[in-house]
């Protein structure tokens, strides 16, 4: 049976080397792959096209199609790594459960829980139905008709509409009267990551913020998993996609521990070892679940300037069984920066610019290609006053300028 957690380090590269393959080698997974090697893991990156972010920072790369069971299967086998960390949602997960259950590999945080957060319905029923959280109403439809007969039997308006399997926002729509529900389903129809067509309906939480909470599992000094909790992360999501993110969110005692009573709930169900990201709509003191990655969170880039151990730092401790701090190290903030144009290779102007932002700092992908809405960069800043760095992430990301090259 091989090992599934190391008990000591071995040298990169050699036969006891601790090796690790990150499923999904984007902005995210190039930081998890960063924090790995920097304790000495050897990486395995892989993605489904070249040159990917973090292909460019691991040992090795390999370029497949995570999606199909047969290529992911020999991969692991080829490659036997002692842990895979899915970082990406579009993964063929019943594959890795039987890795996982074969003895094989084990996955990050577990196969199951990579399986029920790839899709909408995995993770909305085990919440609101198993566990009792509450979240929006909501309800699952396979056509035009039976979306419009959900909102006419309850669901009402305003309501929104998401493929249940897509991420950062794409095929969802807000729906404001019955003239939009035709459009709202053509377009989640055209935007999911598959083409069956089932789509989630949730009624409008008309909430005051949203918040991510990072929630960590990892092994505390008495060798049981203990549960550790982030500052809140607070963001702006724009067409469903996250533009700026800062930590701390102020928010009421009340409002923090029932937020952090979901998160522990969902999190303790998905099990293992590593970070999750919690996503919750307040109100008030009423709090709502919405859903959770069982990995690094985007809005949780800001901790890259706010905490002594970055969210991608927490998740490597965690997975390699090391003890994590999750303590802030300042306020701050992130602004995105997008491509704004489609093109291959694109150059940045601005660089200096951006960064003669007080307290700012850039992380620029090096994605090989841009798209007008790709994220391209993030640009950080840190300040004792959250509004102040807030302003300044904005200004430093307003002045890196993409070009075609
Ligand atoms: N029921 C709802 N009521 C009000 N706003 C909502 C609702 N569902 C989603 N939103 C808004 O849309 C954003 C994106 O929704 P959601 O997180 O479900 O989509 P996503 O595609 O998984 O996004 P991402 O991958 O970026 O997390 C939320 O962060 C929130 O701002
Ligand atoms: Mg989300």
């Amino acid at each position: 049976m091989p090992q599934h957690t190391p008990t000591r380090f071995g040298t990169p590269l050699s036969p006891a080397a601790v090796r690790v393959m990150l499923l999904g080698s984007g902005e995210l997974g190039k930081e998890v792959l960063i924090a790995l090697q920097r304790l000495g893991v050897e990486t395995i990156a892989v993605d489904r096209y070249e040159n990917a972010p973090g292909q460019q920072v691991a040992h090795h790369a390999r370029t497949i199609t995570m999606s199909d069971p047969a290529q992911l299967k020999a991969l692991v086998e080829a490659e036997k790594p002692m842990l895979v960390v899915p970082e990406i949602e579009a993964i063929a997960t019943p594959m890795l459960e039987e890795l996982e259950a074969a003895g094989t590999v084990r996955v990050i945080p577990t196969a199951r829980a990579a399986r029920l957060t790839m899709d909408r319905e995995g993770i909305r029923r085990l919440a609101a139905e198993t566990l009792g959280v509450p979240t929006s109403p909501y309800v699952f439809c396979d056509s035009l008709d039976e979306l419009q007969k959900a909102i006419d039997g309850g669901i009402g308006y305003p309501c929104i509409v998401k493929p249940v399997m897509s991420s950062s926002g794409k095929g969802q729509s807000k729906i404001s009267g019955p003239e939009d529900v035709k459009k709202a389903w053509d377009y989640a129809i055209a935007g999911g990551r598959v083409s069956h067509g089932r789509v989630i309906v949730e009624g409008f939480i008309d909430f005051d913020y949203e918040i991510t909470q990072l929630t960590v599992r990892a092994v505390g000094a008495n060798g049981e998993i203990a549960t550790h909790f982030c500052e809140p992360i607070g963001h702006v999501q724009v067409a469903g996609d996250y533009v700026e993110s800062w930590q701390p969110h102020p928010m009421s005692p009340v409002a923090l521990q029932k937020s952090r009573d979901i998160a522990k709930a969902v999190t303790d169900n998905l099990g293992g070892q590593g970070i999750f990201g919690v996503e919750l709509f307040i109100k008030g003191e009423n709090v709502w679940f919405s859903e959770v990655s069982p990995r690094p969170h985007d809005t949780g880039m800001v901790t890259m300037t706010t905490q002594w151990q970055t969210q991608f730092e927490l998740h490597a401790r965690a997975i390699l069984g090391l003890p994590v701090n999750t303590a802030l190290k300042s306020p701050g903030a992130s602004a995105v920066i997008y491509g704004g144009v489609d093109a291959q290779a694109v150059t940045f102007d601005g660089v200096a610019d951006a960064l003669s932002v007080p307290n700012s700092d850039l992380r620029l992908f090096g994605k090989p290609e841009s798209f007008v809405k790709r994220r391209l960069g993030v640009a950080l800043a840190f300040d004792a006053d959250v509004e102040v760095a807030r302003t300044n992430a904005k200004l430093a990301a307003s002045r890196v300028k993409p070009k075609a090259a």
